[in-house]
Parts: structure tokens; C-alpha cells; sequence
């Protein structure tokens, strides 16, 4: 068997400082996979005039998936590619984020809910129009990444034992284009034996905090399903709790769902399970399932006792945290 191949870009921020963490626990594994390093996003623009160079694209191409951290992007410049290029460029229609509560002295509620995010459209296609007197977006739903959404979400449901699959909209608002998410939705969960539900996505934002339990999948259009996620991750304990997959048919990139966090990089007081998470939710797509839930089930150990970075009120910084975990490795 040849050895799996992972490209590696820790990007910009606190992206190389995460990611770098997910790696060093991952090596101390029981599994051979040789890691990729490659560059992008802005430190890698500075550096060498392109945002994503070709070597990077090549290292992509030449693995089996990818563990990515964050790049800063300008809100003043348009240039410069971010994760939503390399979505759309390898087709990775599904954006996976389970948000748990770990630990009881972290977070506020006991959610335990994976969110499934359409990747690919709504409002992220990037096409907008200026005329005299304002910007018009072009917002698309197709009845084509509709289905193989829910199709997604319903497998999901199926492989991960979860019962319960609400279907979360705004089609009171946009009755034509969430209306078609809708129709779809239960078409497709009509022939499962998943329990299908609806919420819009106000309802859906308090029940988070108010009925956690009612949620046990979700899944999304685009945006919706970008924000309710942090918000979930925020009730388990902050950003730094949201790990996540961008997976498609032949590739997939596994990335903590926040971003580069500028305001506290280079403290080394990132919190690094969201990339750490990110990296068992990897090794599960690779098939190595013991593997991965050992490296969940170390930091639930590491809360327990205590090991804890200071966004959640420990002493842990980045790197001591992991090597902490890295020493209770053989108890899991
Ligand atoms: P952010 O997620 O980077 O940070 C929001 C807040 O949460 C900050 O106060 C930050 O310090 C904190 N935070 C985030 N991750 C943390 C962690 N692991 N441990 C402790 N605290 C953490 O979002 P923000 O500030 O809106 O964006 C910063 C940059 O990141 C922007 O340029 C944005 O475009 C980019 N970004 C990139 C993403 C990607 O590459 N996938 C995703 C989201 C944002
Ligand atoms: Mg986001």
C-alpha cells in the first residue's frame, strides 16, 4: 500500500500556529502519512508575488487531502484567492461541522450537532452588479447542489447514527430560491427512513441556545449555515471548538472554521482543537476511524484535567497544550 499524501498550508495568522499542532499530535499516531508543507494566502503573496503558487496547486493535486488553517483576506484589495477558490475548484460541495460540547467547564450549552453546509452557491457566488445606486447580488440555488446537499446530509445521518435531519431555510422570505432547497429536502428525505424536519434560520439560531437537544443535523444553505456555525461553536466554549471538512467526490480539506484571528497571532495563545479536530475529522475520511477517535478522545482526557488554553480560562498556550496531549496520548 502506498503511503497517503497530505498537503499542508497553514496560511496566514494563527494558521500556522494551529495547524502545526494538529501535525505534531497526528505524528505521534499510529499511522504513516507523509505531510506536504506548501504556502498561501498573503505572508505567501508578500513573499513571493502570488497568493496560491503553482507548486502549492501541485501539492494539492498530488495528495489525498488537504489540512489547511486560514488566510487573512483584505476586505480593501479584491485580489488574492481564499478558501472559497479552492472550494469551487475542486468541487468540495459539502462544508461538515459538528459542533460538541467536550467538557462541562467549557461552553454554555450541551450541543452536540453537525451542521452541513451547501459549499458551492448562495450567496457566495461572488457575482455582484453596481448600478447608479447600489450593488446587486446574484444569489443562487440550484436543484442540483440542492440535492446532492441533502443526499450528503442524509448519508451522514445514516453513517453517523444521527436520527434527526432539520432542513433549515428562510423560504417564508425567499419563497422561490429557499423554496427550492425546501421541495428538495423532502423529496429526498421522503425515501430514508431519517427523521426530516424544518426550521427557518431565526428560529433555528435561538433553538441552538434554547432547545439544543431538538438538533441533532442540520443542513444549510451557504451563509446560514456559515454563521449558525460559529454561533454553535461559540455555545461549546468559542471558535477555537469548530473543526470542519470541505469534502467532494475526489478531494477534501479539513480547516478549523475560524480564521486567521491578526489580533492575537504570534502570542501563541491560539486555542488549537478546532485544527486539531479537524485533523481526526481527517484521518476518519482516510479510514483511519481508531486513529481519529483517539485524537478526539485525548482532548476530551486534556479537558478533564484540566489542560486548557486561556480563551477557555486555562494556562495552556498553543504549543504546551499539545505537548500535554502529546504525553496522554498512551492512556487513549
Ligand atoms: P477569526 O475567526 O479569525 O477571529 C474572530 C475572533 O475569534 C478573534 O477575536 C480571534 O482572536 C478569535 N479566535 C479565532 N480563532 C481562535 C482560536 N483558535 N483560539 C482563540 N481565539 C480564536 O475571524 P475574523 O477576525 O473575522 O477574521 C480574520 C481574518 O481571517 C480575515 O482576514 C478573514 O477574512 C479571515 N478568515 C479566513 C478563513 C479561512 O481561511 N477559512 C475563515 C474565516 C475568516
Ligand atoms: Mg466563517
Amino acid at each position: 500500500m502506498t503511503m497517503k499524501k497530505i498537503a499542508v498550508i497553514g496560511g496566514d495568522g494563527i494558521g500556522p500556529e494551529v495547524v502545526s499542532c494538529a501535525v505534531r499530535l497526528i505524528e505521534n499516531l499510529d499511522v504513516d502519512l507523509e505531510f506536504i508543507p506548501a504556502e498561501m494566502g498573503l505572508e505567501c503573496y508578500r513573499k513571493t508575488g502570488s497568493f496560491i503558487p503553482d507548486a502549492t496547486m501541485d501539492a494539492l493535486e498530488q495528495s489525498d487531502a488537504c489540512l489547511f488553517g486560514a488566510v487573512t483576506t483584505s476586505l480593501e484589495e479584491k485580489k488574492g484567492p481564499s478558501i472559497l477558490f479552492l472550494r469551487k475548484h475542486f468541487d468540495l460541495y459539502a462544508n461538515v461541522r459538528p459542533v460538541k460540547r467536550l467538557h462541562p467547564s467549557v461552553g454554555l450549552v450541551d450541543l452536540d450537532v453537525v451542521i452541513v453546509r451547501e459549499n458551492t452557491e448562495g450567496m457566495y457566488t461572488g457575482i455582484e452588479h453596481a448600478d447608479t445606486d447600489g450593488v446587486t447580488l446574484e444569489r443562487r440555488v440550484s436543484e442540483k447542489a440542492s440535492r446532492r446537499i441533502v443526499r450528503f446530509a442524509l448519508r451522514l445521518c445514516k453513517d453517523e447514527k444521527r436520527r434527526r435531519l432539520t432542513c433549515v431555510h428562510k423560504a417564508n422570505a425567499m419563497r422561490m430560491s429557499d423554496g427550492l432547497f425546501r421541495r428538495v429536502f423532502f423529496e429526498e428525505a421522503s425515501n430514508s427512513d431519517i427523521e426530516s424536519r424544518e426550521m427557518l434560520v431565526d428560529a433555528a439560531a435561538a433553538a441552538l441556545v434554547l432547545r439544543p437537544k431538538d438538533l441533532d443535523c442540520i443542513v444549510t444553505l451557504n451563509l446560514y449555515g456559515d454563521i449558525l456555525s460559529d454561533e454553535a461553536a461559540a455555545l461549546v466554549g468559542g471558535l477555537g471548538f469548530g473543526p470542519s471538512g470541505n469534502i467532494g467526490d475526489r478531494y477534501a480539506i479539513f480547516e478549523p472554521s475560524h480564521g486567521s484571528a491578526p489580533d492575537i497571532a504570534g502570542t501563541g495563545t491560539a486555542n488549537p482543537i478546532a485544527a486539531i479536530l479537524s485533523g481526526a475529522m481527517m484521518l476518519r475520511y482516510l479510514g483511519e476511524y481508531v486513529q481519529a477517535s483517539r485524537i478526539e478522545k485525548v482532548v476530551r482526557l486534556g479537558l478533564s484535567r484540566g489542560v486548557k488554553t486561556i480563551d477557555v480560562g486555562g494556562t495552556y498556550k498553543t504549543a504546551t497544550f499539545t505537548d500535554a496531549l502529546i504525553g496522554m496520548l498512551d492512556e487513549v
